[in-house]
């Protein structure tokens, strides 16, 4: 992976940061540990580059890192000098990098929901060609399709999102929205999914404020949301983490919004730590609490959130200042436990948000994710 500061060559997204500047052969990422004082692209020239950028966390956000996977193997492709195979020995290629990938990191589906469909379209390529060449060029063109639909996927979130809060909160003129974590253009391909919803409402002129979180340990409210906001003049608030039920309590805050990793049939939802904290203290002081999420955030393989596996990340994140970056802070000889994520119940949910519509629940405690998917597609055929 080598370093270079020079600005991006990539398709132009509005005025928003970009974390993935792709075009054919030749992808670069922000690298995110780097921000807020420094803006440098990394070359990302291969799989195994792809990887590690995803696993050390210089790309990170559910969808971005499913982008950034694909992308890394479709310049490896695009770049290899030759390929001794037919177009069953392409597809199996392909099929091994892309499960090397889907181990970077595990909790967030979007990973492994990017390499399911990819696998199908390298073998509906593999079924009607002999040679591999049409494996590969599929592969790609699937890969660079996903960059593409993500940014429109945010757009209709935030659409959505803000039609649906300002028609709940007629009451309200104007909404201030607290969030956590990092949900931006850095999390995604474009615009973000609960940043993105937060965008759309300042668009609107119905935006208050937007208070995010610090995020602690690694920091992605203070270093990334916080900078994403300053960057578009969204008038906005950081928050410690621990600030938040004073600030609910003192009735500054009209809705919660967060993203998800992975969101199980019933609803329940994955995300980062913290996020459950959040909902309880919403539930608690009667605001409404939102995810926002794209539906290749949702498994449907899941029941319930009790199946999802929440990523365990190095102690080094607490011990060390700037989410493990820096010099150590903490007693030496001090044991860690530090999940990345946590599982905010469906009960304490109020809606999913997401590009085709906002889910709630009719009655019961949890969401029936698999029928408003169903619905949502018969609509769209
Ligand atoms: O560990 P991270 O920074 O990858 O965690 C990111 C989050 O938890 C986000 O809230 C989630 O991925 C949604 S991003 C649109």
């Amino acid at each position: 992976m080598a370093t270079d500061s020079s600005l991006p060559d990539g398709p132009a997204m509005d005025t928003s940061l970009q974390s993935i500047c792709y075009k054919h052969g030749s992808l670069k990422l922000l690298d995110q540990r780097r921000l807020p004082l420094e803006t440098i692209y990394l070359d990302i020239q291969d799989s195994t580059d792809g990887w590690f950028a995803i696993r050390d966390m210089v790309v990170r956000g559910a969808p971005a890192i499913a982008i950034a996977a694909a992308l890394s193997l479709a310049v490896e492709v695009c770049n290899m000098e030759a390929f001794n195979g037919t177009s069953g020995d392409a597809a199996s290629f392909l099929s091994i990098k892309l499960e090397y990938l889907v181990s970077s990191r595990p909790t967030a589906v979007n990973l492994s929901d990017a390499a399911t469909k990819l696998k199908e379209a390298i073998s509906k390529a593999a079924a009607n060609a002999l040679e591999a060449s049409p494996v590969f060029q599929a592969y790609i063109e699937a890969a660079e399709i996903m960059l593409r639909d993500d940014v429109a996927s945010n757009k209709a979130i935030g659409s959505y999102g803000a039609d649906f809060l300002l028609h709940q909160m007629e009451d309200s003129k104007r909404l201030s929205i607290l969030t956590h974590c990092n949900t931006g253009s850095l999390a995604t391909a474009g615009y973000g999914t609960a940043l993105g919803v937060i965008r759309a409402l300042h668009a609107e002129g119905v935006l208050e404020k937007a208070y995010c979180t610090e995020t602690r340990p690694f920091n992605q409210g203070s270093r990334l949301t916080a900078f994403e906001l300053v960057h578009d003049n969204i008038p906005a608030v950081l928050i410690a983490d621990s600030a938040a039920a004073a600030l609910m309590k003192a009735g500054r805050v009209n809705a919660v919004i967060v993203g998800a990793d992975r969101v199980a049939s019933n609803g329940d939802t994955a995300n980062k730590i913290g996020t459950y904290s959040l909902a309880l203290c919403a539930v608690h002081h009667g605001i409404p609490f939102y995810v926002a999420a794209p539906l290749t955030s949702m498994d449907l393989s899941l029941s319930s959130g009790q199946e999802i596996v929440i990523e365990e990340r190095s102690a080094k994140e607490l011990l060390n200042s700037h989410g493990g970056l820096g010099e150590q802070v903490a007693a030496s000889g001090i044991s860690v436990w530090n999940p990345a994520f946590d599982v905010t119940p469906a009960n304490i949910i109020t809606g999913i948000i997401t590009e085709k519509g906002v889910i709630t629940k009719s009655g019961s405690d949890a969401f029936d994710i698999k029928s408003f998917i169903e619905k949502a597609q018969c609509i769209s055929q």
